[in-house]
Order: structure tokens, then sequence, then C-alpha cells
């Protein structure tokens, strides 16, 4: 028999409701020759206000050793902007060399969008995930002061635009419309714009059969909404990708449907799965969080580790309940509790 070996974050808020949903579909869809094994973190807002630690040393090497990494989200009101996300989330996608931060969009029939009805979107996001603005490369003079100056620099190397490039080109090259989009701003972020747009087109001189093209931030935020089913992969920067994909979850079905994985493809560390959507302070501890992002993010990773019959059956799992949806409204363990009921069904 085999075993999977999975690392869990709950994280804060909502993500300890939606994390406890994705457990418990997983748990129904493994087949019983495969073991599985969960460590759980406790790491986010609790943690920090009880010992003052974010991600310590031994917790980040222990993480190593596992399969993959579930996550539900960070961040809480109670703790100062930028201490949790910086030094517990985006430390795990540094460390881990999460590069490509890989966001499918997919409208399902029966959601509620204002872009219900449309053709057939579906699409993926492959956002780069450990450069950009992200890094920290900035600093503050005369901090508090009328003369405060921030400055927050953008950082992109060749190497690293160039991996998660290729790695969007194999994806559109493997799926049926093979169509890769660039996402910048190489209009006005000209040396960064330069950069992507000269890897972008010397990359793609490999993969004749793929049909490109280029859209500034700004125009393909229209386009999400006036024309998402022009769309096949995207890929873009960090925080272009951050705001896109926010976007792309609004108009597919909502925040509460939208996955993400943050892939590591040479295997070196464990790749980590979560919902695109944060702890939502605003619903928190009420019942009210979809938990299918968390769900369809157990799908992406069971499809990262080689169960491919298990990931669609959790898809086809959450398109079922989708289209089965009543009117009124269900909690989260409801949702949680259809989700396992169908993939064991
Ligand atoms: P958010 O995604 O937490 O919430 C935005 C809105 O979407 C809220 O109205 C919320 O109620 C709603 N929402 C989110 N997930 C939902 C779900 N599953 N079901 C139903 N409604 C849902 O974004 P925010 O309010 O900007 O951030 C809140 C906190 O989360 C901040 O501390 C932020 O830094 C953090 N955050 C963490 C992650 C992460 O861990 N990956 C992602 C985004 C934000
Ligand atoms: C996300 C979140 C994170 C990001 C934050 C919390 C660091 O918004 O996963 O989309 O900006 O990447
Ligand atoms: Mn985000």
């Amino acid at each position: 028999s085999r075993t999977m070996r999975l690392a869990v974050i709950p994280g804060d808020g909502i993500g300890q409701e939606v994390v406890a949903q994705g457990l418990k579909v997983l748990n129904a869809v493994l087949p019983s020759d495969v073991k599985l094994e969960t460590r759980e973190y406790d790491l986010g807002a609790r943690r920090w206000h009880a010992t003052g630690e974010t991600l310590p040393d031994a917790e980040l090497e222990s993480l190593k050793d596992h399969d993959a990494i579930l996550l539900g989200a960070v961040g809480d009101p109670s703790v100062p902007s930028g201490v949790l996300e910086r030094g517990l989330l985006l430390k795990l996608r540094f460390a881990f060399d999460h590069y490509v931060n890989l966001r499918p969009s997919k409208l399902f029939p029966h959601t509620d969008t204002p872009l219900a009805g449309r053709p057939e979107i579906d699409f993926i996001v492959v956002r780069e995930g450990t450069e950009g603005p992200y890094v920290g490369n900035g600093g503050s003079l005369r901090t508090g002061t009328p003369h405060e100056v921030a400055t927050e620099v953008s950082l992109n190397t060749a190497l690293g635009v160039e991996r998660v490039v290729r790695d969007a080109y194999e994806r559109a090259q493997a799926r049926p419309r093979k169509k890769l989009t660039l996402v910048h701003k190489n209009n006005v972020l000209v040396y960064a714009g330069h950069l992507w747009k000269n890897v972008f087109d010397r990359v793609g001189r490999e993969y004749p059969e793929v049909t490109t093209d280029y859209l500034h931030v700004d125009a393909a935020t229209i386009f999400f909404v006036t024309q998402p089913e022009r769309f096949d992969v995207i890929v873009t920067d960090n925080l272009f990708g951050d705001i896109l994909t926010d976007l792309a979850a609004a108009v597919t079905g909502g925040i509460g449907l939208a996955a993400s994985g943050n892939i590591n493809p040479t295997g070196a560390f464990p790749s980590m799965f979560e919902p695109v959507h944060g702890s939502a302070p605003d619903i928190a501890g009420t019942g009210k969080a979809d938990p299918t992002a968390a769900v369809l993010s157990v799908a992406l990773l069971l499809r990262h580790l080689g169960h491919e019959a298990e990931a669609d059956r959790v898809e086809e799992a959450v398109a079922d309940d989708l289209a089965a949806r009543g009117t009124g409204p269900r909690t989260t363990d409801e949702i949680g509790d259809a989700l396992a009921a169908r993939v064991s069904g």
C-alpha cells in the first residue's frame, strides 16, 4: 500500500473551516490502498499572539518531508498586515521555490455569475510565484514624516521569467486550443516588460504550434469581463496574476470556487495547494464560507501527485453539486458533506 504524507496548515479565519472540508473529501475519495498521513501545523494568528513566531525554521524544515502541503488561508485583523502574509505564506512560496502559481478558471454551468450562459470559459493563469514586486526589495526613508519615501522594487530575472514562461508554453501545448497570452504592462514598466516580452518571444520559437498574443494588464481586465472565452493559458507577473485571478474568480462563479496550486515543477520541494481566497474575517465563524475552493484545491493536489482518477471524481462531484444547488443557502459543513458523499457514492 502507498502512503500520502500531507502537511496541513489550516491557518486563520475561514482557512480552518474550509480545510476541514477539503480533508473530509480527500478521505472520502482516496482508494483504500493509499494510506493518508497528515501532520497539522499550528501556524497563523493564534500562534503569533502566543509565541511571536510565524514560521520557525524547524517547522519549515519538517514541512519538506511531505508529498504536498494543503493550506487554508492566513491573515487576521488582530495581526499587523503583512506579518503573517509575508512571514508565513510568502516565506513558504519562496523557500520551496513555488515558481508556478497555477490558477485555473472554469465557468461551471448553473453558477451564479454575471457571465452565466456565456460560451464556455476554461482558462488557466500561470502566475509567477517567486519574483516581481513580492520579493520585499524595498524600504522606507523618513518613515512617518511628511517627507516619507517608500520603494517596492519589482525583481525580474531572466532565469526566473524563462522558467515560468516555459512552463506556461508546455501547458498551452498540451491543451486543445494551444493558445498562450502574455499579460504585462510593457508600455510603462519598460524594463521588466521588455524582459518578459523578449523571453516570451524567444521561448515561443520552440513552440510553433502555440498561438501567442500579448495584452497590457489594464486591457486584460476588460476582456476578463467582456470576452473571457478568448483565453486559454495566460502567463503573467506575480502581482498582475494576484489581481487577475480574483477577478477571474468573481466572473466565473465566485471567489468561493477558485482553487490554486503553488507548484515546484522540479519536485525539489513539496508543492502547496490552497484556495485563491483569504481568511475572510467578515464571515469567519458564521458557516457561510464556501469550501468548494478548498475542495478543488485538493483535486489539484491529487492530480499533482498522480491520482488522476480521484482528481476527476472530485471535480465531477463539484460540477454535479453546483448543478444541484437549490436556492437556499447551505453551511460550510453541509457543502463538505454533500461533496464527500458524492465522491464516495
Ligand atoms: P478574502 O478573500 O479573505 O475576502 C474577500 C471577500 O470574499 C470577503 O467578502 C469574503 O467574505 C469573501 N470570501 C472569501 N472566501 C470566501 C468563501 N470561501 N466563501 C464565501 N465568501 C468568501 O480577502 P481579503 O478580505 O482581502 O483578505 C482577508 C485576509 O486574508 C487578509 O489578512 C489577507 O491578507 C488574507 N489573504 C490571505 C490569502 C491566502 O492565505 N492565500 C489570500 C488572500 C487574502
Ligand atoms: C493570494 C493572496 C496572497 C498573494 C497574499 C495573502 C500574500 O492574495 O494568495 O492570492 O498576494 O499572493
Ligand atoms: Mn490574492
